[in-house]
């Protein structure tokens, strides 16, 4: 992205606000957010206390959200700018006529008439219905993932994308950040959490209530997925469907659907094997088995497997306020770079340990407070006893284990392990690393610590569980 470009942009859009053009520290600021720097870190970089480098960015953002009629924040302001580039906004010569600035569609119109053949799928005002999507406040890094969503959408027009994740790893927010950055190309964009299970029924009708609010929805439910393909055909849309594990069965094998709920296969095989020009998200701890039965050569299907934040985790750890920066990547190791894991044990060192992340290192086990515990919880009470037994098997273990000596030590029928194991690799709780063509198994340090602190009294016996 050129900064130049986006300075120049930006400098039009608050002179068209305030009349005023923009100042050293304000450009400082826009430089630093587009190379995604902290406030923290341009403050440093440029000799500025931090509270007064965000007191000048918050006032920036509220300028740009004014001019651009949409909240416009630190951690959006590059996806926006990114849009507005590839609407033409940004090196088109509307930039320098500053007296329309002060209404982004008027760009647009203009953009689009200049350049009628280039992005003809391309609307400035998508219409968005994010339902109940929680707002999201900082956003950090996840650039590869962000390109790689972005290349499977707007040039593979990839039209079913599975983005796994164990629960805490940043897939809603993955999600909302890139509506932020594409929602120009597309016509409709909608966000629903299945997090109570809603039947496939009423999530047609939900749907289909977005395109048609004064029709009446038809009851049946072939005609709401060929209604609902029609609109998928007649519009490019993107719809992101959250938490979509819960349509699954507990207890039983990763990926069954519950009873009564069969028909949400029907709607995504129609989605990937319909010609059509939208894009289905669906969100979820377990890798539904649609993505590996249907997956074909033709880029209709991916999956993207979301693991740890890494290095830019430190980010969430300086949000926290916590001590001791030598000591931050330690953590962040042993969470696995987790968002959510990481934040519920800031939380833990704020209130206990003021903040020392060195002192809370030093505890001689890993600490994981009762929250990440039972988010685990949640997960924990979906497997089933074969899995449990397995699991409770695999954190005794010191090193990774083969195959071969889990038969030898489960008291399991091989079929029964072997099946477990395989839910469990789609429920995405084992580690796995190849060494001489064996696989070898094992659980990361949390999940080793958790099945040690919640199934310690348990002997691992079916019976148990
Ligand atoms: N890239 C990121 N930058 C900053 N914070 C993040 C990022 N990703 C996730 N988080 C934070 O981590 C927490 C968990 O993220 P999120 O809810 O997206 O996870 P999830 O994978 O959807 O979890 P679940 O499966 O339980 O719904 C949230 O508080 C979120 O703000
Ligand atoms: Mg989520």
């Amino acid at each position: 992205m050129d900064i130049a470009e986006v300075l120049q942009l930006a400098e039009a859009l608050v002179f068209a606000k305030t009349g005023k053009h923009l100042d050293h520290l304000q450009k400082t600021v826009l430089k630093g957010t587009i190379q995604g720097q902290t406030y923290s870190e341009i403050a440093q970089d440029n000799g500025f206390s931090e509270s007064h480098v965000k007191n000048v960015g918050h006032e920036l953002w509220n300028n740009l959200s004014q001019a651009l009629g949409e909240k416009v924040t630190k951690a959006n302001f590059r996806g926006i700018f990114i849009n507005l580039k590839n609407n033409n906004f940004i090196g088109s010569n509307v930039c320098q006529t500053n007296s329309t600035f002060n209404n982004i569609n008027i760009f647009a119109d203009e953009a689009r008439s200049q350049t009628p053949t280039q992005q003809p799928q391309q609307t400035p005002k998508p219409h968005i219905d994010l339902g109940d999507a929680p707002e999201i406040f900082s956003f950090f890094d996840r650039t590869t993932q962000l390109t790689t969503l972005e290349t499977w959408i707007l040039q593979q027009n990839t039209r079913l994308i599975a983005i796994l994740g164990i629960s805490g790893i940043g897939k809603t927010t993955l999600s909302l950040q890139l509506i932020e950055q594409i929602k120009h190309n597309f016509e409709y964009i909608i966000y629903r959490s299945l997090r109570f299970s809603p039947t496939i029924e009423t999530t047609l009708t939900n749907l289909l209530q977005i395109f048609a609010p004064k029709s009446e929805t038809p009851q049946n439910i072939e005609t709401q997925l060929s209604q609902l393909i029609n609109y998928l055909r007649q519009h490019r849309c993107l719809i992101i469907l959250d938490d979509i594990h819960t349509l699954f069965s507990s207890k039983q094998l990763a990926g069954q659907y519950q009873t009564g709920y069969e028909n949400y296969h029907l709607f995504f095989q129609l989605i990937t094997q319909v010609t059509h020009q939208s894009c289905l998200i669906v969100n979820s701890w377990e890798k539904p088995r649609e993505v590996t039965q249907l997956k074909k050569e033709n880029n209709a299907i991916h999956c993207l497997l979301l693991e740890g934040l890494g290095e830019a985790a430190k980010e969430i750890i300086r949000e926290q306020e916590l001590l001791d920066e030598d000591c931050w990547q330690s953590l962040i190791d042993r969470y696995q770079g987790n968002p959510l894991w990481l934040e519920f044990t800031a939380n833990l060192i704020k209130e206990l340990f003021a903040g020392k992340v060195s002192e809370f290192l030093q505890c001689d086990t890993l600490i994981l407070s009762e929250s990440l515990q039972a988010q685990l919880d949640q997960q924990f009470q979906r497997l089933t006893p074969q899995e449990i037994a397995v699991m409770i098997q695999l954190a005794k273990e010191n090193e990774p284990v083969c195959l071969a000596h889990l038969i030898k030590n489960l008291d399991l029928p091989t079929s029964e392990l072997l099946n477990a194991m395989q839910s469990l690799g789609m429920r995405l709780l084992l580690d796995v690393k190849e060494c001489d063509r064996t696989r070898f198994f094992s659980l990361n340090p949390v999940l080793k610590q958790y099945v040690k602190n919640r199934y310690s009294q348990f002997k691992i016996s079916l019976g148990t569980f």
